[in-house]
């Protein structure tokens, strides 16, 4: 028997992508969402979902595509991502709204529109992919740090006001994860990103697929509050251990 509909946003590369195949796999039906259709319908091919073009960021972006999806039972407010490590003093103003637009007010616009379908499900779930850097702050971090926090309160007032209601809410919140996160993050600028995994072991998109699935394969009375999950050789947001 099928588990009912999951929306995976940001589903064109990294956690998207690892969670909307490993969704599939446990017989959801799945639904997947980002701004690069080529790439978001090769994910979509290979497991059978459904693609359809989403930016979060824009309004009627968001509200076509949901219009479009029809019974949902499960979310994943997976996309977003980090953009530059400038310090406050230098912070470019246009990559924080970015950021606050991506991951914070995104996952608003997308639960706000899925909250009455979730709900009608009967056993709704909402998962925001969070950071570490909702936790801790570090050098460099402000904006995705003050994004990542925004949407961990944005998580735990939806919980509050959920409760009663047939709506279970979790965050994931994973530490360093080799996708094209630090390639977005620096701009395309490849040499640098590939610096941030040098030496470590980092986690891998499946890694966090994987946690997101545990959270919504539970039975319905068992909410996965959140979850943090690091490499081990990562101890906090910018303590890492390199072997060379
Ligand atoms: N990698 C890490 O170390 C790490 C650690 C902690 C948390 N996270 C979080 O994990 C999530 C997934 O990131 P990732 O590591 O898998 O990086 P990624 O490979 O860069 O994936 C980001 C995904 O988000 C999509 N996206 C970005 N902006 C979007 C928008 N406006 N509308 C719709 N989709 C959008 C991208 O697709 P398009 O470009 O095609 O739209 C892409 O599919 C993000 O929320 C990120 O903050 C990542």
């Amino acid at each position: 028997m099928g588990r009912g509909v999951a929306v995976v946003t940001g589903a064109s590369s990294g956690i998207g992508a690892a969670t909307a195949r490993r969704l599939a796999d446990e017989g959801f039906d799945v639904v997947v969402g980002a701004r690069r259709e080529d790439k978001l319908r090769e994910v979509a091919d290979a497991i059978g979902a459904r693609a359809m073009r989403l930016d979060v960021t824009d309004d009627d972006s968001v509200a076509a595509f949901c219009e479009q999806v029809g019974e949902c039972r499960v979310l994943i407010n997976n996309a977003g991502g980090a953009l530059g490590r400038d310090s406050v003093a230098d912070a470019d103003l246009d990559e924080w709204q970015w950021m606050y637009d991506a991951n914070v007010l995104g996952v608003l616009r997308m639960t706000k529109a899925l909250l009455p379908a979730l709900e009608a499900s009967g056993d709704g779930h909402v998962v925001n992919v969070g950071s570490i850097a909702g936790h801790e702050a570090y050098v460099g971090g402000a904006g995705y740090n003050a994004a990542k926090f925004g949407l961990r309160a944005l998580t735990k007032v939806l919980r509050l006001e959920l409760l009663g209601r047939p709506i279970r809410v979790t965050e994931i919140d994973p530490g360093m994860v080799e996708t094209e996160f630090s390639i977005v993050r620096f701009h395309g600028d490849v040499d640098k990103a590939d610096k941030v995994y040098e030496g470590v072991t980092p986690l891998t998109a499946d890694d966090i697929a994987d946690c997101i699935t545990f959270a919504v394969t539970r039975p319905s009375h068992v909410n996965v509050d959140t979850m943090i999950v690091l490499a081990r050789d990562q101890a906090n947001a910018s303590t890492v251990h390199r072997h060379r």
